[in-house]
């Protein structure tokens, strides 16, 4: 059997560059070597690109961007003449054909449809979701949008751009005021990711500064009503007919899931299953479909939501395209609960990718 060429991008120009390296080094680690040959493809957090040929140990630390006798400038061309890597040497150059690409990249410009807008012109099959849905799960608005008008409950939100806020602030913030009376609120960046640029409000006086926190990432901003609850997400598998796995929960250990307790504290606990009753769970997987389905996803997707306390309503967050793919993260994990070990999901998802290609 021949074995399919697999590009595997990892790192990239975005603020969860470190996580996607130890996505990629999870991925590189336990995919069938019988079935796929490797080639592994790094991004600098500037955006620059690589032909990777070192010691794989070296990706999850970051110290493959020194290793230069085992790196070459290499680029996907959108050329679909050429259908791959272009790897670049003393003035020369070769290529590498691909059979597909595994995008293991997280946040903005891997995650947002821009990778998946070149592999698409490149005509070569990829994991996971396609240009528009990347972009449309990326950006929280347009999510929200989405989904409201569809009958999926979200906390109640209101929206700002960066041009109308600077000359209309008060007509702004009485804008803000009268969608969302009541506080905490949580202001967030449209498109952004781990947390960054977001804050939870408490009060009036606090709320223009988490406004200006959140342009600093983006030039459009979403204000949403806090939801006191619990954090429940849920993994989908598949393209026209997706599978969903069982719930699990995320105890942050701060007051919310910020940067901190995804990815410093060693506190933040994770949970599988959720502490759910059955039918709240099964509430739950029903609606991650519909949603996946509606976002127009293939592929992967987590699918992130708020069970409150007191009520025990059930709204969704957000969509996560390529969520954290590391051997403990919650996406694979809710499917090895499920009985899909991760070797037989990168399988699945490479095979996914081929089938939506034809
Ligand atoms: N409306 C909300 N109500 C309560 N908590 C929220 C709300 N929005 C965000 N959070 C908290 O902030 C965290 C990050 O927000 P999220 O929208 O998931 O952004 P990111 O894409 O950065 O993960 C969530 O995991 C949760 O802890
Ligand atoms: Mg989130």
């Amino acid at each position: 059997m021949n074995k399919k060429v697999i590009a595997i991008l990892f790192g990239g120009a975005s603020s969860e560059h470190e996580i996607s390296r130890i996505s990629a080094s999870s991925i590189i680690k336990n995919i069938s070597k019988e079935k796929y040959e490797l080639i592994l493809v790094g991004i600098t957090k500037h955006g620059e690109w690589f032909l990777y040929t070192g010691d794989v140990s070296k990706i999850a630390n970051g110290e493959w961007e020194t290793d230069d006798i085992n790196k070459k400038s290499a680029s996907i061309s959108p050329d679909s003449s050429i259908g791959g890597l272009i790897v670049y040497e003393n003035g020369k150059y070769s290529i590498i054909k691909l059979d597909a690409v595994i995008p293991a990249l997280h946040g903005k410009n891997g995650e947002d449809g821009t990778i998946q807008g070149l592999l698409k012109l490149a005509k070569i099959p990829f994991v996971g979701c396609d240009t528009f849905s990347s972009a449309a799960c990326m950006d929280k608005i347009t999510t929200n949008i989405t989904l409201t008008y569809a009958g999926i409950k979200k906390p109640k939100f209101a929206f700002i751009t960066k041009n109308y806020f600077n000359s209309n602030k008060e007509k702004c913030m009485d804008y803000i005021k009268k969608t969302l009376p009541l506080f905490p609120l949580f202001v967030k960046p449209s498109n952004a990711g781990s947390s960054v640029g977001i804050t939870k409000v408490h009060s009036q006086k606090d709320l223009i500064k988490a406004i200006e926190t959140a342009f600093l990432e983006d030039n459009r901003v979403l204000i949403e009503e806090g939801i006191n609850g619990q954090e429940v997400e849920c993994a989908v598998l598949g393209n026209k007919t997706p599978i969903v796995s069982i719930c699990g929960e995320i105890v942050p250990s701060n007051e919310f899931y910020d940067y901190e307790a995804k990815y410093i504290s060693n506190d933040s606990k994770l949970y599988i299953p959720a502490h759910l009753d059955e039918e709240i769970s099964n509430k739950i997987r029903k609606i991650a479909s519909k949603a996946y389905k509606i976002m127009s996803c293939c592929g992967l997707a987590r699918i992130d939501f708020f069970v409150e306390k007191d009520t025990n309503e059930v709204y969704l967050n957000e969509v996560n395209t390529f969520p954290g793919f590391t051997s403990i993260s919650m996406y694979p994990k809710l499917f090895e609960y499920t009985g899909i070990s991760y070797s037989d999901l990168i399988d699945k998802l490479i095979n996914l990718a081929f089938e939506r290609a034809k």
